[in-house]
């Protein structure tokens, strides 16, 4: 299965600054057989991606409406993204959870809206600290993946992120890691059968480029989403290259 390396820019990098990047990752960049590259960046990023990222480099969004349209100030809908050359979104960030109150049925209806535009959605669950420290993180993160994938098809990225990590400089294990994916494998054959063995499942948290080969040889680990690792473009190509 092809590795995905999902960047995620946060809330960073003005559209002069994610041209600058573009280019400057246009210069460097070299397709690498089995890794797909791509950017979820600010809404306002996305048409300065469009036209600056080199060729089959991807982008989406780092959230999306799960409304269609309408009366719903400050939202970004699936059509916009899809109008803007979009391939992803990330659905149910433990950020968006934490700090917008994103239940997983809000974020179960965001990945099905953003299917039923061709967005293929990247759901992330994972624990917190206290979660983990009570050896519940296995059930916790199954749970959370069973509601926020209610009604949603295999045409889906899961990443797992524990919630500890993100930021932290602490990185889960390589077998931390691959304990999760896997779990989180068997529940996906749960719910879609044979498809659930082409479905990506990532892992996020302090990946950078001396962490991220090891982890991503795991069996059941497909490819990370990255945070601060994926704001310059030579760690970008780092992570790639370590790949
Ligand atoms: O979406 C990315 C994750 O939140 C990980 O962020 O690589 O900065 O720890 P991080």
């Amino acid at each position: 299965m092809t590795i995905l390396l999902a960047l995620n820019w946060k809330m960073n990098k003005t559209p002069t600054e994610a041209r600058a990047w573009a280019e400057d990752l246009k210069d460097k960049y070299a397709p690498v057989d089995g890794v797909e590259l791509a950017v979820m960046a600010p809404a306002l990023d996305l048409p300065t991606l469009a036209a600056n990222l080199p060729a089959g480099v991807g982008y989406g969004g780092q959230d999306v409406s799960a409304q269609e349209s309408g009366a719903y100030t400050g939202e970004t809908s699936a059509a916009m993204l899809k109008d803007v050359g979009c391939t992803y979104a990330v659905v149910g960030h433990s950020e968006r959870r934490d700090y917008h109150g994103e239940t997983d049925e809000t974020v179960a209806a965001k990945a099905r809206q953003a299917q039923a535009h061709g967005l293929t959605p990247i759901v992330c669950v994972g624990e917190k600290l206290d979660i983990r420290e009570k050896g519940e993180h296995v059930a916790f993160t199954l749970r959370q993946l069973a509601g926020s994938l209610s009604g949603v098809d295999a045409e889906v990225v899961v990443a797992y992120e524990p919630v500890w990590a993100i930021g932290t400089g602490k990185t889960a294990t390589a077998d931390d890691a691959e304990e999760l994916a896997a779990a989180i494998r068997d529940a996906l054959r749960g719910q879609y059968g044979a498809k659930a063995d082409g479905i990506r499942v990532l892992y996020g948290g302090s990946v950078k480029p001396d962490n991220i080969a090891e982890i991503c040889a795991k069996p059941n680990v497909n490819g990370a989403l990255v945070g601060g690792a994926s704001l310059k473009v030579a760690d970008v190509l780092g992570m790639q290259g370590a790949l």
